[in-house]
């Protein structure tokens, strides 16, 4: 039977929602009608007619004719207040925010419950890599033991500027933004915030562990420097932003973020650019590797075009992994061994590292190696970005 168009009040027209136009005219998709365009600043030039704009939310969230809400916006508070409202108001959502996600899960994952309606998020997380659906699908059931990658496309591209262009940090930084992945305030990718976000939405679909971002320690690679990626290349290896979720034991996850080292041997080491990887490692299948690109307009619109087809075909999430695995708990005790370059106003004993080795001066920074626990390194998190210290996992 020939199911009716959807009928789409967007929020947002940035990369992501212009993207996204660009994909449904370009696809010819049939069975989605952008009925109004809810945007936030007057007087831009905008390439859609003006008679679709609107700058009233209510215009989208009270209009009964308009089933679907795709949100596309920047600030996650307000995105939130039009994401639930449109869900009360039993409109179907689809969000690219991952920020608004993660932030409000629980919440998020009440009200699906409460109002039967469909909220679908495969564009905020990988950009164009369909992992929520392959997590969600094809490993609902099978128990993983990792899930691991690359989640961010502009701190990637820092990286392998970095690497191979030999750029320097702000240059890389400036290319990313021109180009369109970075966030509105790029403090968020180049942190480690963005890819921790989108291992909180990833984790409740791997190990379907609902986890809130106060709970994840994430560092970054703001405090990166030339002294770094020589250490990196004199051993033959790369550095890569990776966001690890693992399990350490039954029930037990380790989840955080951080900058690693990578060898020659794994699938993340030729990662570059703005493209994302995924590593799964699941108990009955094996390894799996998926690649894309992570960020940009297209590639984004790609993914929130296939979840408007998907909800045109009445999908919802099932979340599966968090109805078996409920029980699930932190393990902050698993331990990492580090690599730590301080500037050298910063006396050794004052570094928050247990019994620090291999220590070695350059110029004016040195470097130690140590092994710490999540909960430790979570806990001086804030002192170590604000003493500027590079802190980055080691093989
Ligand atoms: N700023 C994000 C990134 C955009 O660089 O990955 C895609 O989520």
């Amino acid at each position: 039977m020939k199911k009716k168009p959807l009928t789409i009040g967007l929020f947002g027209l940035g990369v992501v929602g212009s993207g996204l136009l660009e994909v449904l005219k370009d696809s010819g998709y049939p069975d989605a009608v952008i009925r109004k365009i809810c945007v936030k600043t007057p007087g831009k030039t905008r390439a859609v007619p003006q008679e679709l704009l609107t700058f009233n939310p209510s215009d989208i969230l009270d209009d009964p004719s308009i089933d679907t809400v795709v949100e596309t916006i920047n600030g996650s508070d307000d995105a939130f207040d039009i994401v639930s409202r449109a869900m009360r108001q039993g409109k179907n959502v689809v969000t690219a925010n991952k920020k608004m996600l993660a932030g409000n899960f629980e919440l998020l994952l009440n009200l699906q419950e409460a109002t039967g309606v469909s909220l679908l998020y495969e564009s905020a997380a990988c950009g164009s890599i369909p992992i929520v659906r392959t997590l969600e699908q094809h490993f609902g059931t099978e128990p993983l033991e990792q899930l691991s990658g690359i989640f961010n496309g502009t701190s990637n591209y820092i990286l392998s500027r970095m690497f191979d262009g030999n750029l320097d940090f702000d240059t890389a930084l400036r290319q990313a933004q021109q180009a369109g992945f970075a966030e509105e305030d790029p403090a968020s990718d180049i942190d480690g915030l963005d890819a921790k976000y989108k291992l909180i939405l990833l984790t409740a679909h791997s190990h379907g562990m609902i986890l809130s971002p106060d709970q994840v320690p994430h560092f970054g690679i703001r405090h990166l420097r030339p002294e770094d990626i020589r250490f990196a290349r004199d051993r033959g290896l790369r550095i890569k932003l990776l966001p690890v979720c693992r399990r350490t034991g039954p029930g037990r996850l380790a989840v955080y973020v951080i900058p690693g080292l990578v060898g020659d041997a794994d699938e993340l080491f030729r990662v570059d650019d703005e493209f994302n990887g995924v590593l799964l490692q699941s108990d009955y299948s094996g390894a799996q590797f998926l690649r894309g690109r992570g960020a940009g307009g297209r590639p984004t619109g790609s993914a929130l075009l296939s979840d408007l087809l998907s909800l045109q075909q009445g999908y919802r999430y099932a979340y599966q992994k968090h109805r078996m695995n409920g029980s699930t708990v932190l393990d902050d005790q698993y331990k990492l061994r580090i690599y730590a370059r301080a500037p050298s106003e910063i006396p050794l004993q004052a570094l928050p590292f247990p019994s620090p080795e291999n220590i070695t001066r350059d110029g004016n920074t040195y470097v130690i190696e140590s092994e710490v626990t999540l909960s430790h390194l979570g806990r001086q998190a804030r002192w170590l970005q604000e003493n500027e210290v590079f802190v980055m996992r080691m093989l």
